[in-house]
């Protein structure tokens, strides 16, 4: 049954077609399924389709083919449960970090007395609390990443998209950030798609980590993470880790002509 899912793939492709006609199938026969609660590491080289995948997730997209459900409904009809975290932080100069966080409520007409304490609650989560009344420019780059994702996490989103969110960071504040969104999820009890270049980010997040093959993208491997939780930093250096990443490194490396 579908509805047990936080989110069903089923047999999804995605084709664009360019103004001149040109196809270029991007996704084909996508097929997986997300239990509710799940954090879900997605890998692949560039241009294999994992923005795609989230786009066509999030609803900013329509498949070409298959369909995809959230929490046993067409995405169309869904939308207001997700929310979707990019590669950069992207928030508005002129808003103060707390206004940017209650954007989002602020657009469906909910910037209630409530909103605004969740809000603050969420920047004393990541540690911002006292940088509520700052302006994204007195902030560093994992600092306003941080902003952003309590802006995704304000409306109490069921599914967390969250496409390479730590790429433009430093490794120590990625390092954090990745401590972070751990303690995030852990709390907000959410799903989470998370695209990353980083296998050993991936892993040392993931429940699962799906492997993306690319001419057109589709999962080539679906690896389940067997690490206890909470993970510490001594995961990194065990030896099931290191088997993890490896595993993961060959079936990339197969797909590049690598290895
Ligand atoms: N809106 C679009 N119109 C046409 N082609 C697109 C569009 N978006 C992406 N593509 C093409 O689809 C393919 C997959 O792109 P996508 O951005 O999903 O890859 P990716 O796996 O996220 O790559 P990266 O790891 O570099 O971010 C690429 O060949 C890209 O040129
Ligand atoms: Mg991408």
């Amino acid at each position: 049954m579908n509805n047990e899912y936080a989110i069903s793939v089923n047999n999804v492709g995605k084709t664009y077609r360019s103004r001149r006609g040109q196809e270029n199938t991007v996704l084909e026969g996508l097929d997986f399924h997300v239990e509710p609660g799940r954090f879900v590491s997605i890998v692949g080289q560039s241009g294999s389709g994992k923005t795609t995948l989230l786009k066509t997730v999030s609803g900013l997209q329509e498949p070409t083919e298959g369909e995809i459900l959230v929490h046993g409904r067409p995405i169309q009809e869904g939308i207001e449960d997700i929310a979707m975290v990019f590669q950069s932080p992207v928030l508005l100069p002129w808003r103060n970090n707390l206004d940017n966080v209650l954007l989002p409520l602020e657009f469906r007409g909910a910037r209630t007395d409530e909103a605004r304490a969740y809000a603050m609650e969420l920047l004393e989560m990541v540690g911002l609390g006292g940088k509520a009344k700052n302006y994204s420019y007195e902030l560093s780059g994992g600092m306003q990443q941080r902003v952003a994702i309590c802006r995704a996490l304000v409306s109490r989103p069921k599914l967390l998209l969250m496409d390479e969110p730590f790429g433009a960071l430093d490794a120590m504040t990625r390092d954090s950030m990745n401590f972070e969104i751990q303690r995030i999820w852990q709390t907000t009890g959410c799903s989470v798609l998370f695209v990353t270049h980083s296998i050993p980010e991936a892993v040392w997040l993931g429940d699962r980590v799906v492997v993306v093959g690319d001419r057109p993208g589709r999962i080539i491997a679906d690896i389940p993470i067997d690490l206890p939780r909470p993970r510490g930093k001594e995961h990194r250096y065990s030896a099931d880790f290191s088997g993890y990443t490896s595993e993961i490194e060959s079936h990339i490396g197969v797909v590049a002509g690598i290895s």
